[in-house]
């Protein structure tokens, strides 16, 4: 173990730019970001840890370069306000080191949608897919660039289930899943990695923060579970990861029937049925 971490540090000392990416984390306070900052930790990363709550990154950064001696920068961002998430998305263009991103901060709404104020869904969207996008719009050419680096985009099993009732919610979580998907066929090819994290219901304080009780659910996933699962995704550099499907061959099933229809949208007149009227 010591010497696998001497290897580390001398390749990060003489190499800076590409032996050992820094890896950038939103959402790091806590719960599956927090998680996902010690895991990259371990693996002898560097660290740029992004929330609202510095404190808490202050104490998790001084744990962290403690047990695994690596460095870790903080950057105190409420990612639902324009000039904060310049800030971040600054680093990301500009930090040559950093060469992992997890775009993680994201948070649920309860109540349906009526229920839901106007500016509540707003700001819902403008965390989990504006700043995620945004993110990820300022890292990506340079990771092209330079032929290396991956993207992390954590979704959710909800967005692949309107019968949830989460709506807003889900509609953010899909649009992150075709997101990264598409940027997986258009930067895959150049060298960068972009993967998909589709949790479902996981022990953070999430559902705390969307006044549920997680006590109250069943089958509730450990943090540590869903991240280590994550990760054994991330090494094989799968598209999409779901940590709780017990059957990867439904996932590729609904992928092979979403394909087998591609063909059938090329029509210059519309179908039969809707040449009749009534
Ligand atoms: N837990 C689940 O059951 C579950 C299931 C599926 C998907 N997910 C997804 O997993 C991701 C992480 O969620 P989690 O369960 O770990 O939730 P969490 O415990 O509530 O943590 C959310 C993190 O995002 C940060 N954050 C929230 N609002 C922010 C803002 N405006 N600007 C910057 N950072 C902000 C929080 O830190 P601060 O408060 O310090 O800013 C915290 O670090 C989310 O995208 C979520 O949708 C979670």
């Amino acid at each position: 173990m010591m010497i696998v971490m001497n290897i580390s540090w001398i390749e990060r000392e003489s190499n800076p730019m590409t032996a050992i990416p820094s890896v950038l984390v939103t959402g790091a306070s806590t719960g599956i970001g927090a998680t996902y900052a010690e895991r990259f930790a371990r693996r002898g990363h560097d660290l740029v840890l992004v929330a609202r709550d510095k404190a808490r990154m202050e104490a998790l950064a001084a744990r962290l370069r403690q047990e695994n001696g690596v460095a870790v920068d903080i950057i105190q961002a409420d990612l639902t306000k324009a000039d904060e998430l310049a800030t971040v998305e600054a680093r990301l263009r500009d930090d040559a080191r950093i060469g992992i991103l997890v775009n993680n901060a994201g948070t649920a709404l309860g109540g349906s949608f009526i229920e839901q104020s106007t500016d509540d869904v707003a700001r819902l969207v403008a965390l989990n897919t504006t700043a995620l996008l945004r993110l990820a719009s300022a890292i990506a050419p340079r990771l092209a660039k330079a032929g290396e680096g991956a993207i992390v985009n954590v979704g959710s099993v909800v967005g692949l289930a309107p019968e949830f009732g989460m709506t807003v919610y889900g509609a953010t979580k899909a649009f992150v899943l075709f997101l990264s998907q598409g940027l997986s066929l258009e930067l895959g090819p150049k060298g960068v990695y972009v993967q998909a994290v589709l949790p479902a219901t996981t022990r953070t304080e999430i559902w705390q923060r969307a006044g549920a009780d997680v006590n109250t659910l069943s089958n509730v996933m450990e943090v540590d579970d869903l991240v280590d699962a994550a990760l054994v995704g991330f090494d094989r550099r799968e598209p999409v990861t779901i940590p709780p499907l017990p059957d990867a061959g439904q996932w590729d099933a609904l992928q092979a029937a979403r394909q087998a229809m591609l063909p059938n949208y090329r029509n210059e007149h519309p179908a039969e049925r809707y040449r009749t009227i009534g």
